[in-house]
């Protein structure tokens, strides 16, 4: 019995797809849903924690017994991201961030009498959160990063996320596949963690909820110094 041993604990959790505007009407998004990260918060709470959900776009309600703070865009993520995780013990950046942004917003319509024929957007790069809430400096507190990626194999998989946690230097990374018909918008999920050398600590799959719960089981061990 896993019970309740994030008792005490603080635990963020970032949810759902940033939206990007190109005008008051249009976004640039993704096919986050969000539902992974709402399991995770769902499952923190049930294990007693105390817990804040930063919440993008959702597909899904957000979970009651939590405080959720909602945002729209990356750089809103990031200011809120930034601002709560020294808070918490336990930081999850479960959200589907996008890495691009429109350099400008249109402050009216883009409309097509005015644009013709064909319309390039330009974007620039968004700041990467997960990159810099992990290089401050901090003790006692833990901060774990997703990864979905469309790889083509296992072991393809596996070497996207060693380089991918060396770079973002982050505790733990969650590995999963994503396509088409995986990993976002479905109610199952398949997941690799990684601890910050690049080891395999977890391998889960099933509902989304159980592999919450399987991942939560790592951190909250980690948490108390348990092997
Ligand atoms: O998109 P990428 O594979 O780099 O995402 C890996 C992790 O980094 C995820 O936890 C995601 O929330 C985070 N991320 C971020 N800021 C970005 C891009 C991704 O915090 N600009």
């Amino acid at each position: 019995d896993r019970g309740r041993d994030l008792e005490g604990r603080r635990v963020l959790v970032t949810a759902g797809g940033t939206r990007e505007p190109l005008d008051p009407v249009r976004f640039i998004g993704n096919r986050s849903s969000g539902r992974q990260g709402v399991a995770l918060a769902e499952a923190a709470r049930d294990r007693g924690a105390s817990v804040t959900l930063i919440a993008a776009h959702l597909e899904v309600p957000p979970p009651t017994g939590v405080t959720v703070l909602r945002v729209e865009t990356t750089a809103e993520l990031l200011t809120a991201t930034s601002a709560e995780a020294p808070l918490h013990d336990l930081t999850i950046m479960a959200a589907a961030v996008a890495d691009y942004r429109p350099v400008g917003v249109a402050d009216g319509k883009i409309k097509k009498a005015a644009t013709g024929e064909r319309l390039t957007l330009e974007l620039v790069q968004n700041p990467d959160i997960l990159a810099t809430i992990s290089a401050e400096p901090r003790t006692g507190r833990l901060i774990v990063g997703f990864a979905a990626e469309t790889a083509a194999s296992p072991e393809e998989l596996l070497e996207l996320g060693r380089a991918k946690i060396a770079r973002k230097g982050s505790d733990y990374l969650v590995l999963n596949t994503v396509g088409w018909t995986t990993g976002f918008a479905t109610a199952d999920n398949s997941v690799t963690v990684l601890d910050a050398s690049g080891d395999i600590v977890l391998e889960a799959s099933g509902s989304k909820t159980s592999v919450a719960d399987d991942i939560l089981g790592v951190f909250a061990a980690a948490l108390t110094g348990a092997p």
